[in-house]
């Protein structure tokens, strides 16, 4: 497990995306994960990419009309209006930030199902026992302190049988010490207080009692999304002044945040930081 050197907490976290909530939102739009492209061929946009995740993510899970589903580090709420739209469901949608609660409820509500958006840290979540058809966490899973409660909690809230899917960020088995040092700097800016490998997610997992019925690293499939994000940034740097605007900020130059991003294409290049789908069950 690569642990950020700096303490990080649930509120570090919270005003990480409360601070660079423009931020988030020029660059990445409503979803803020990555996209997923079938091959190099594949020419979709990152739009239809980050669609195209969400749709992989969701087809193990079994969803039916009226079923209950948490998605866990929800952010604008976009995944969740399209689970609700598409399958009617009723969600509860949990993050950590304020913004992006106040944000994701200006959004139209979807025509089918219902989604209660609530600022809700799932390592201490109210929701009942045995209480979820399912529950997704797309990339959130690397900001929660605690990895072993986050996979308790999964356990606790679903129902016997039911499935749960996540798309985590991961890293590469053996690393270097530059690679860990690298890695080390994505946790302190992203605000992640640790990455796990794949295989200690799965332990972790399992130790709750959880099936892993996938566990699948789909890098080559996603890290395209940094190169489309970096362009985007730079291309707006020269276009757009809100972006300029983001660069000459105090808080925003304080994190040097702005370095994290050809820190991440370095880390992505060298295989060190890896993109991953589990899949689990809590036993009948
Ligand atoms: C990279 S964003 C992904 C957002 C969303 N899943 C998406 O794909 O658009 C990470 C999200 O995890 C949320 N998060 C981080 N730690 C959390 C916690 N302890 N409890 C609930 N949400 C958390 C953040 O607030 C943020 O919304």
């Amino acid at each position: 497990m690569i642990t950020s050197k700096i303490s990080l907490t649930a509120l570090d976290v919270a005003h990480h995306y409360d601070e660079l909530d423009d931020f988030y939102r020029l660059a990445w739009g409503d979803h803020v994960h990555h996209g997923l492209w079938d091959n190099e061929n594949d020419t979709r946009s990152v739009e239809d990419a980050t669609l195209h995740l969400l749709q992989r993510l969701t087809s193990t899970l079994h969803l039916k009309s009226g079923d209950h589903l948490a998605d866990i580090g929800c952010g604008y709420g976009a995944s969740s209006r399209w689970l609700a739209q598409t399958h009617g469901l009723n969600i509860t949608a949990l993050t950590i930030s304020e913004k992006q609660t106040a944000q994701a409820r200006l959004e139209p509500p979807p025509s089918s199902g219902h989604i209660d958006y609530r600022v809700e840290d799932w390592l201490q979540n109210s929701l009942p026992d045995n209480s979820l058809h399912a529950a997704i966490a797309i990339e959130s899973l690397a900001h929660m302190e605690d990895k072993a409660l986050f996979f308790q909690q999964i356990h606790r809230t679903l129902k016997p049988g039911a499935h749960a899917a996540l798309a985590v960020w991961t890293t590469a088995d053996d690393l270097t010490r530059l690679e860990s040092h690298l890695l080390q700097k994505v946790c302190e800016e992203g605000r992640l207080p640790g990455m796990g490998t794949l295989q200690e997610y799965q332990q972790l997992a399992a130790s709750t009692g959880l099936l892993v019925t996938e566990a699948v690293d789909i890098t080559p499939q996603v890290e395209r999304t940094w190169w489309i994000i970096t362009r985007r940034v730079l291309t707006g740097l020269f276009t757009n002044p809100h972006y300029l605007r983001f660069i000459l900020n105090r808080a925003f130059r304080k994190r040097i945040f702005v370095l994290t991003l050809p820190r991440l294409l370095l880390a992505y290049r060298t295989g060190a930081m890896r993109y991953a789908i589990i899949t689990l069950q809590k036993p009948h």
